[in-house]
């Protein structure tokens, strides 16, 4: 069976071909490495001794993706391929919601047209509304983001529920994932951000590593055990087998299904910097600061759902997503460069 994993040079997807590839699958790409380095997907081919066929280009170019179809046999398409950074898409709007949903736009209608209608879609627990009770059930209330790059997941989640109501051969499901951390047990591929890190654990294995000289701990006054914000870290790895999870499940189905990929256990800010120190012997120096805005106390998954329906659940802990992490980024303090 082949897979169209699109966005498939970056973080989780590189992460996700590998375990693919392991699963025996075939892999194809597409990225325009506008957040990536094709390095990671030559460590994917060589870690798993199998070839990824790749394209690179924009999953907006509706002639690429008709090539791609027409070379490749594809069964099911992974859509990775998406700008992230919540920051970035408050000051650059247009960019974001051009980028994010007219790429899945373009995706589906070549998809339609071709009648391949399998599709996995990474989306994100940023979709939920804020208030819900904890943990987060699949049907808890969604909307109400706080910036662009949430909506976009929250108006990408609505056009694929739209589009299988409209035509019953699609069969979707949409990844909410919780906090990504960690990399392969190899150290070989892992999280390279572009410039300052927004999200904790880059930030945290940079602060290791001596490129920053110490991390910011957003806020100590929350209503969790120690005051820091608590969330739902999942190792990358586990987040990887949860799509190939989804593979098998959306051949055999067919509709829009929504899955948490989460623990199910929530950690602070400093259970998980303790924890780093701890078991990699290595000191995080830091400092609490203000709140930063937009951030929520407690966020965690009820992952019941996966685990019934999919047959997916995550196995590694906080001790092993600290040792990962700090593997990759001792391997290599300057990412993939
Ligand atoms: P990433 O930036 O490492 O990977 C995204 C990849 O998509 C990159 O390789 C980038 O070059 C590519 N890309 C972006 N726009 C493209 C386009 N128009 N055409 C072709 N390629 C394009 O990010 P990631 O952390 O691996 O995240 C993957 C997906 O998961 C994204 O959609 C992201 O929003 C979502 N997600 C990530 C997290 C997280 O914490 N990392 C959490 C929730 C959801
Ligand atoms: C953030 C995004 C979310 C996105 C997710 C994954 C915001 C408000 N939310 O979630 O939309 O889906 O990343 O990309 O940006 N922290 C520090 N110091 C730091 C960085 C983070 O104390 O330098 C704290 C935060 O306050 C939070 C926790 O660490 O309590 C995790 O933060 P982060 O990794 O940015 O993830 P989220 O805020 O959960």
């Amino acid at each position: 069976m082949r897979i169209l994993v699109t966005g498939g040079a970056g973080y989780i997807g590189s992460h996700t071909c590998l375990e693919l590839l392991e699963s025996g699958y075939e892999v194809v790409v597409v990225d325009n490495l506008c957040n990536s380095n094709m390095e990671s997907l030559r460590r994917v081919q060589d870690l798993t001794g199998k070839t990824v066929r790749f394209y690179e280009g924009d999953v907006r170019d509706e002639e690429l993706l008709r090539k791609i179809f027409a070379e490749n046999q594809i069964d099911c398409c992974i859509h990775f391929a998406g700008l992230k950074a919540v920051g970035e898409s408050v000051a650059q709007p247009w960019r974001y919601y051009d980028n994010n949903l007219n790429a899945t736009i373009v995706l589906t209608k070549v998809m339609q047209e071709v009648g391949m209608q399998n599709l996995i879609f990474s989306s994100s627990a940023t979709v939920y509304t804020e208030g819900n009770p904890m943990p987060l059930r699949e049907t808890a209330r969604t909307g109400g983001c706080t910036n662009p790059y949430g909506w976009t997941k929250y108006m990408t989640e609505q056009i694929l529920m739209d589009l299988c109501r409209a035509e019953k051969a699609w069969s979707v499901c949409l990844l909410r994932y919780f906090n990504p951390i960690g990399a392969h047990k190899s150290g070989m591929i892992g999280e390279d951000p572009q410039g300052i890190p927004n999200n904790l654990m880059p930030y945290v294995t940079q602060v290791a590593v001596g490129r920053r000289e110490q991390l910011s701990v957003f806020g100590n006054d929350y209503d969790t055990h120690d005051g820091t914000g608590v969330r739902d870290y999942i190792h990358v790895v586990d987040l990887a087998k949860g799509h190939v999870a989804a593979v098998k499940y959306v051949m055999n189905h067919t509709g829009c299904e929504a899955f948490n990929l989460g623990t199910g256990t929530g950690y602070s800010v400093l259970d998980l910097v303790n924890t780093f120190q701890q078991v990699n012997n290595i000191s995080v120096p830091y400092r609490i600061t203000d709140r930063r805005p937009g951030d929520l106390a407690v966020c965690y998954a009820a992952p019941d759902k996966s685990a019934e329906l999919l047959g997916w659940k995550a196995e590694k802990n906080l001790a092993d997503m600290c040792r990962d992490a700090w593997n990759w980024q001792s391997k290599n303090p300057k990412g993939y460069q």
